[in-house]
């Protein structure tokens, strides 16, 4: 089974999408890690993150093992991911791995802008997460709070705003929901009350497919 999860920054899809991976034993790839992996890489070589040829060559050449690099968490790695995602060069790049890892068997659950529409659109299922801008900055005030970083609630909702505004402008793969994706806003659900809708819709459409 292939689950898509798509949606905004800090909607919550990375936690939905983890929280079903485990529950049915799948892996789960967080594709934003990659390009975010991309903007730290080329910014440590000091490159320029609009430099498309340049953001290309990063991401052909990128190790998938530094992905679990605690910097690429950072709101710096998530700005940076944010303006080389817009390069065409740097998508095509990054395709392949993401559908490979889509078609292993027994499947995955993949979080991130463009899944259900360009990385797997024969998706068994797919959900596009959101939230409103004011609850998801009030999240990430939250999470930064929780870590002991500085927060500056306005910083990330201007942050959060232009973000938004950026991924679903951009000319080759924008953020928006699938045609055959079911939306799910958690704007008032918590974590626990988000993951059993996401739960519901998994299983109302598994269940789809076995009828069909
Ligand atoms: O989900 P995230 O915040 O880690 O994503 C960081 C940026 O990466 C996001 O602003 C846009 C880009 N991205 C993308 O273009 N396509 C994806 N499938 C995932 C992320």
């Amino acid at each position: 089974m292939i689950v898509a999860i798509d949606g905004p920054a800090a909607s919550g899809k990375g936690t939905l999408a983890r929280r079903l991976a485990a529950h049915y034993g799948l892996p789960h790839l967080d594709s934003g890690l990659l390009y975010r992996a991309v903007a730290h890489r080329l910014s440590s070589l000091g490159g320029d993150l609009a430099d498309a040829d340049a953001a290309a060559t990063v991401a052909r050449a990128l190790d998938v093992a530094t992905l679990n690099d605690p910097a690429l968490r950072g709101r710096h790695a998530g700005e940076g991911a944010s303006v080389v995602s817009a390069h065409p060069g740097v998508r095509a790049a990054l395709l392949d791995f993401q559908r490979d890892f889509a078609a292993m068997p027994p499947g995955a659950v993949i979080d991130g802008r463009d899944i259900g529409t360009v990385i797997c659109p024969q998706a068994h299922v797919k959900i596009f997460v959101t939230a409103s801008a004011e609850e998801r900055a009030r999240r990430r005030a939250a999470e930064l709070a929780g870590r002991g970083e500085p927060v500056d609630r306005e910083a990330i909702l201007a942050d959060i705003r232009r973000r938004d505004e950026r991924d679903m402008s951009r000319a080759v793969a924008p953020l928006k929901a699938a045609e055959d994706a079911v939306t799910l806003d958690t704007t008032t659900l918590d974590a626990d009350a988000a993951f059993k809708a996401a739960l519901a819709i998994v299983e109302a459409r598994a269940g789809e497919r076995r009828r069909a």
